[in-house]
């Protein structure tokens, strides 16, 4: 057998190896996330699906630097930050993450610059060079004439492009996002989806958690959860990377082949 994954392994961003998260309640124990392994590199655009509890809040929170697993490990950019401390943890994700989240999560009181400016904050830049970003990446999204602005003053949808204008400020390699489209109308939500298909066209590498299928069919990868165990992992357009796992004995047999993503 040929191997067929040649690529360099610092092509891999995202290297989640046996993640367990454990969670006591009383005397049972759940687990969020049943032993996750995963490889995810540079310029990929993967959607994590499943049904409610399936644990892709868990593994959004581990993989976004906002949470440790009860074992297992996960290296970012080849850096082992699965035993970090809570204030190098704030720093790598600083500098390697940006965050979109299904309610926005602006600051009300402040304008849409100063909004955008905020992952800047620890970046060692002048106030000038912060706005000069912030303007920047509010451009990107189109928005930069309503730079002083509030947040309320603009629709749902306006608001989401604010947010990205924000998770694109300080140029992190990783966009995740939780759900984006999940509080927008459907036309708005293929607005932003079709927004986050063109950063991954520009390089970014995009995880999207999701868990709704169609929106989920937009990446270019699926990693199907169920209790917190991978039950798919492949491309996004066979049919299988959308099955509910009680459907999978109605599924006809089919020979099992490769997937390769990306
Ligand atoms: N802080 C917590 N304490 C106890 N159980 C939790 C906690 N967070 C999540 N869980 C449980 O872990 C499982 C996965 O949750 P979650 O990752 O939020 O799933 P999803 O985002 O797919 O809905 C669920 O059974 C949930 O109830
Ligand atoms: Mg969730």
């Amino acid at each position: 057998m040929q191997e067929i994954n040649n690529s360099p392994s610092d092509d891999v961003l995202i290297k989640l190896q046996d993640i367990y998260k454990i969670y006591h309640m009383g005397d049972s124990e759940v687990h969020a996330l049943d032993g996750i392994s995963l490889d995810i590199r540079r310029g990929e655009f993967v959607a994590i699906v499943g049904q409610s509890g399936s644990g892709k809040s868990t593994c959004m929170n581990i993989i976004g630097c906002l949470d440790v697993p009860t074992s297992g490990t996960y290296h970012l950019n080849g850096v082992d930050v699965s035993t970090m401390k809570d204030d190098e943890q704030a720093e790598i994700r600083n500098k390697m993450l940006g965050f979109i989240f299904q309610q926005y999560n602006l600051i009300p009181k402040l304008n849409l610059c100063e909004n955008v400016e905020l992952p800047l904050l620890y970046a060692g830049l002048s106030p000038a060079e912060r706005q000069q970003r912030a303007m920047a990446s509010l451009a990107r999204v189109g928005l930069e004439d309503k730079a002083q602005n509030l947040p309320s003053q603009l629709s749902g949808g306006q608001q989401q492009r604010v947010s990205i204008a924000r998770a694109l400020a300080g140029n992190p390699p990783v966009i995740l996002a939780d759900e984006p489209t999940g509080a927008l109308d459907s036309h708005t939500g293929r607005e932003v989806l079709s927004f986050l298909q063109k950063l991954h066209k520009d390089g970014n590498t995009i995880v999207l958690i999701t868990h709704d299928n169609s929106i989920a069919r937009q990446a270019q990868r699926i990693v199907r959860l169920a209790d917190g165990k991978i039950i798919y992992d492949g491309a996004a357009d066979r049919p299988e990377a959308v099955v509910q796992p009680d459907e999978f004995s109605a599924m006809p047999i089919t020979p099992a082949e490769e997937v390769q993503a990306g």
